[in-house]
């Protein structure tokens, strides 16, 4: 028998107990004649004390052992004289008279700790070290009792979990797609499903009512911290439902999960539209942790000498409360070259400092007077100390530019709480997108995204400047800034569907050749229907605090989308290639 106990589990009341304990070395102390070392196991750590007075030969033995190597042990549990309150396992410790190795171990490449020294690519290639750390450990459990508690919530609603195949033929979720070479169908390749959407739509013309699945989706996209190649969404469709009922259901699942994994209860989530939440915060996922809402100054700050917010499509900024004095103009000078990096490329910054006096020191007092900016204050509700800082210039791009800005000074003012957690749902998203550069309409969520029921009519017959301001029943649920889930009703009617390829650029024959499954099954008496999509790896981060995704997936890739550990992607070797008639010679050379 390996073991009597894992190495979480021996307390006070167990002193005087015959014991087993198998694990890795962690790590291991002399003192003179006594030898410690911590046993570690998925469940925790346990002292071990070998004594030289007691057994010399033994002593010397667990003196020679290395770290992470297997050992198994028997003993007697007994209290510690030093006791770690740190530790579940901190009040005994076991005083060995067997000592077994099960295996050796090379030294580690980085130390197996909570904070360990090793650097992501290192840790990914080792990754089986790195899982053996309790933070990235502790992660993995968090996502299965996640992945339980979201199948039990979900059963209990009358979901059934379907799996859908995972070689198909491309789903236009806007990335690219990873496709995989048919042998038996030379030329012919399958498509990974970036999501199972179109099948979990055609469930619903089956009849199965309420679907859901954990599932893996993938996308050939530029990875960040929050983007894997592959990652997890949790899946669900609904059928003879309205927007309501959907995103009741969604957020009783989401106030579920806080509640059994972190004993939170979220109160009910806001809803914004997409319009307010591009105006207040410039992005269509804002963080509500804290305040610093955009405010418009269009109206109050033109028509001076000052040209460029006279040129200014719109002038907008946010109130930094206090920060008057914090910053100098050295800072604010940093500040603006922050600003001015290609990534955000705002072209300068306005400031405003409220001085304790009831006046004004600004970067552009040259052109307004003390009562023009107590006009810009009063707006922000600015009082003594605060700082306005402000941007101008074109809508989109400043609001995009000032929505990096309150985030960064939310951060520089500290003003997220660990443990804080603000969802809300983002909702009436525009249907289409126009994109500039390839002089077409995309679609804001996907193509089988429904509009509005009264913007129907001008779906149908509007022209080309209407179609900019059609709205979707399109939603995101967000949390603390980051896009968890996105859903929408979708169209039923094979009509409007066609109507929507017809916009999105699709001739009839290509609509036809991608889509022809979903047209056909349309004609069968397709119900209305709607869903949702949660991204699970970020649920996941999110409601650990984390931004990034990668220590809840076991084996992640990097950046560059390389699996670390196994060296993938790789090339094949010649025989496979043949077989699946694929010359790399000539595609090199064309
Ligand atoms: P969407 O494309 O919005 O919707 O995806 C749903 C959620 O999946 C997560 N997500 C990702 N997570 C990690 N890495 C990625 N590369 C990645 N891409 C997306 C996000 C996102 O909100 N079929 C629709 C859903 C529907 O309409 O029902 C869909 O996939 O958290």
């Amino acid at each position: 028998m390996y073991r009597t106990h894992n190495c979480g589990a021996l307390r006070i009341e167990d002193v005087g107990k015959e014991v087993t304990l198998s694990g890795w070395l962690q790590a291991s102390r002399d003192f003179g004649g006594m030898t410690f070392i911590d046993l570690r196991d998925r469940y925790g750590i346990t002292q071990l004390v070998f004594n030289a007075e007691d057994n010399n030969e033994l002593a010397e033995r667990a003196q020679k052992l290395g770290r992470e190597f297997v050992l198994k042990v028997e003993g007697r549990v007994r209290e510690r004289s030093n006791k770690n309150p740190n530790r579940p396992t901190g009040d005994i410790e076991i005083e060995v008279h067997t000592l077994s190795i099960l295996n050796e171990s090379k030294v580690p490449p980085f130390t197996i700790e909570d904070d360990t020294d090793g650097g992501d690519d290192l840790r990914m290639k080792y990754r089986y070290l790195d899982i053996r750390r309790a933070p990235v450990k502790e992660s993995l459990i968090f996502r299965s009792k996640l992945a339980i508690e979201t199948r039990k919530y979900l059963s209990e609603q009358n979901f059934v979990e379907v799996e859908t195949p995972v070689l198909i033929k491309s789903t236009p979720e806007g990335a690219r797609d990873f496709v995989v070479p048919s042998r038996m169908n030379p030329g012919q390749f399958y498509a990974l499903p970036q999501s199972p959407q179109t099948f979990k739509q055609i469930l619903m013309v089956a009849g199965m009512d309420r679907y859901f699945q954990i599932v893996k989706c993938f996308r050939d996209e530029d990875l960040r911290a929050d983007r894997q190649p592959e990652f997890t969404q949790i899946d669900c469709e609904m059928a003879f439902v309205t927007q309501e009922e959907i995103l009741n259901t969604f957020e009783g699942l989401t106030k579920h999960l806080f509640k059994s994994m972190k004993g939170i209860e979220l109160p009910d989530f806001p809803r914004m539209d997409y319009d307010e939440a591009i105006r207040l915060y410039g992005s269509d996922k804002p963080d509500l942790r804290f305040g610093m809402q955009f405010v418009e100054l269009n109206d109050v700050a033109k028509g001076k000498d000052f040209s460029v917010f006279n040129n200014a499509e719109l002038i907008v900024g946010i109130c930094a409360e206090g920060q008057a004095e914090t910053y100098s103009n050295k800072d604010i000078k940093k500040l603006t070259e922050w600003m001015q990096r290609p990534q955000i490329g705002a072209k300068g910054l306005v400031y405003v400092k409220v001085n304790a006096d009831g006046t004004f020191k600004s970067s552009v007092g040259k052109f307004y007077d003390d009562a023009d900016l107590k006009i810009w204050a009063d707006k922000f509700g600015a009082k003594a100390g605060d700082m306005l800082l402000i941007l101008s210039g074109e809508a989109e791009k400043t609001r995009k530019q000032l929505n990096e800005l309150r985030l960064e000074m939310g951060r520089r003012m500290d003003l997220i709480q660990e443990g804080d957690f603000k969802p809300l749902w983002v909702i009436d998203f525009p249907l289409l997108e126009w994109d500039e550069e390839s002089e077409r309409f995309h679609a804001m969520h996907h193509p089988f995204t429904s509009p509005k029921k009264e913007d129907v009519p001008r779906m149908l017959t509007g022209d080309h400047e209407t179609m900019k301001s059609l709205r979707a029943d399109a939603y995101d649920l967000v949390i603390n800034g980051a896009e968890i889930g996105g859903g929408s009703i979708r169209i039923h009617d094979r009509a409007l569907q066609s109507r929507n390829f017809d916009l999105l650029g699709f001739s009839k024959e290509e609509a036809l050749a991608q889509f022809g499954f979903l047209l056909g099954a349309f004609e069968y008496g397709a119900p209305p229907h709607g869903g949702i999509a949660f991204g699970f790896d970020r649920l996941c981060a999110v409601m650990n605090g984390q931004s990034s995704i990668r220590d809840y997936i076991a084996f992640p890739k990097n950046n560059q989308g390389r699996d670390m550990m196994i060296d993938a992607p790789a090339s094949i070797d010649q025989t496979q290639l043949d077989e699946l008639r694929i010359d790399l010679q000539k595609e090199m050379s064309s």
